[in-house]
């Protein structure tokens, strides 16, 4: 008995908690198996939940086989030593821009030596200098950390695109932070010259999800960066149904996850704009709520916990993204619940470095709403017409944090 009771204490003390202190908690220790191991498979219900980081490349891409198609399409003349199309691909958040390009690329990598990939998301390079470092670097040029000027840069990376032995493909995601200064749009036209003068030539892929991108570029880049265009429309629910299950096939234990729990994700995401991103990151956080209260499955209401959580931390992220007259925006709406156009501009101009007409503003809000910053409806004004209210639900502190 008193051998039992020190054992008891020992416990306690190492796991600092007493919900560890469960029978078989307690034979496990005393058969001397390792508490956390043990833990693992006692209670996991994940094979491996890697499979559902935004990270991973899966091998099947449930909705995306014409886009995948468009893609081969732009690449295909590589194999047959002529020069890749340069494509654009836009489309909202979370419809698998990324994903579908990282893939053909990798397949276009197993198969042929002559292409090599770059991939460059332009939140992290976001500026011509740091873009053509990373390509002078992927061409093998030896940059000296400092020193160099820009040009000079540039000048090295026309000098090894003419020894490099293989075709460059760069890949440009979120291609929109660059074009926020005039220094990164400049890089366009360096990658323009590239193209134009290239022997053996260099593939670009853009990707943005602003649709309209390539209507705000210069006609000569648009026709020589942007050859193709492939538009990724939103998921349907049915096709995040179909990722849903592919992924969680690969992160769960058969038969963990409640079978209507895929389709309230799918739902979930698809009524957020068909962003396969916040489904399968709703499972993923669900899965945990699950494994930590020990239930064995993964239920509805477990979902319904992680969609806060992920819907918060989307929101957040997103304003990160935002632009200071947008958050200026979100602000007086959250400030005047149920205010229309007309006032917001009017409280707008009032604002310091106030820029946007009034037409733009209605631009504005319209896409605000798109990207689901701010709701509207429109409300009878008896014989005066109609109008239309904004709301905006995000907490003001966090627009005020972006400002
Ligand atoms: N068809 C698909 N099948 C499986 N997973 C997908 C699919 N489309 C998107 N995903 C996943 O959803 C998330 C968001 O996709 P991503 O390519 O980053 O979207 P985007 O670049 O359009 O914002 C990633 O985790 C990605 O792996
Ligand atoms: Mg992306």
């Amino acid at each position: 008995m008193l051998a039992l009771l020190i054992i008891f204490g020992r416990v306690a003390c190492r796991c600092g908690t007493a919900t560890f202190l469960t029978p078989a908690t307690i034979l496990l220790f005393m058969s001397g198996t390792n508490l956390f191991r043990a833990r693992v498979t006692e209670n996991s219900i994940f094979l491996d939940e890697r499979y559902l980081y935004p990270e991973f490349i899966p091998e099947v891409l449930p909705g995306r086989g014409k886009e995948i198609e468009s893609l081969v399409y732009c690449f295909d003349p590589l194999l047959k030593g002529k020069k890749p199309v340069n494509v654009f691909l836009s489309g909202s958040t979370g419809v698998g821009k990324t994903v579908c390009v990282k893939f053909v690329l990798k397949e276009l990598e197993d198969a042929s030596d002559r292409a090599k990939s770059l991939y460059l998301n332009c939140f992290e390079f976001n500026s011509r200098a740091a873009i053509l470092i990373a390509l002078a670097n992927f061409l093998g040029s030896a940059i000296p950390r400092r020193g160099l000027a820009t040009d000079e840069i540039y000048t090295s990376v026309l000098e090894s695109m003419k020894k490099c032995s293989f075709t460059p493909i760069v890949v440009l995601d979120e291609v929109d932070q660059l074009l926020v200064s005039d220094s990164g749009s400049k890089l366009l036209y360096d990658l323009l010259r590239v193209v134009e003068h290239g022997k053996q030539g260099i593939g670009i892929v853009l990707i943005s999800n602003d649709v309209e991108l390539t209507s705000r570029l210069d006609s000569r880049i648009r026709s020589s960066l942007a050859e193709q265009t492939v538009v990724f429309s939103p998921y349907t629910p049915e096709q995040l149904k179909k990722i849903l299950s592919e992924r969680s096939e690969l992160a769960f234990v058969k038969g963990v996850v409640d079978k209507d729990a895929i389709g309230v994700a799918a739902a979930h995401a698809a009524k957020l704009g068909g962003d396969a991103r916040i489904a399968i990151e709703s499972l993923l956080k669900a899965g945990r709520i699950a494994e930590k209260e020990n239930s064995g499955k993964l239920l509805v209401a477990h979902l319904k916990g992680a969609f806060e959580s992920v819907d918060a931390a989307s929101l957040a992220k997103g304003l990160g993204f935002l632009a200071r007259d947008e958050l200026l925006l979100l602000k007086i709406i959250s400030e005047n619940p149920a205010i229309n156009s007309g006032a917001i501009y009017g409280l707008y101009s009032k604002e310091k470095g106030a820029s946007l007409k009034e037409r733009r503003l209605r631009d504005v809000l319209a896409a605000l709403e798109k990207q689901n910053f701010i709701s509207s409806e429109p409300v009878s004004m008896g014989n005066q017409g109609k109008t239309r209210q904004f709301r905006c639900g995000i907490p003001k502190e966090l627009i005020l944090k972006g400002l």
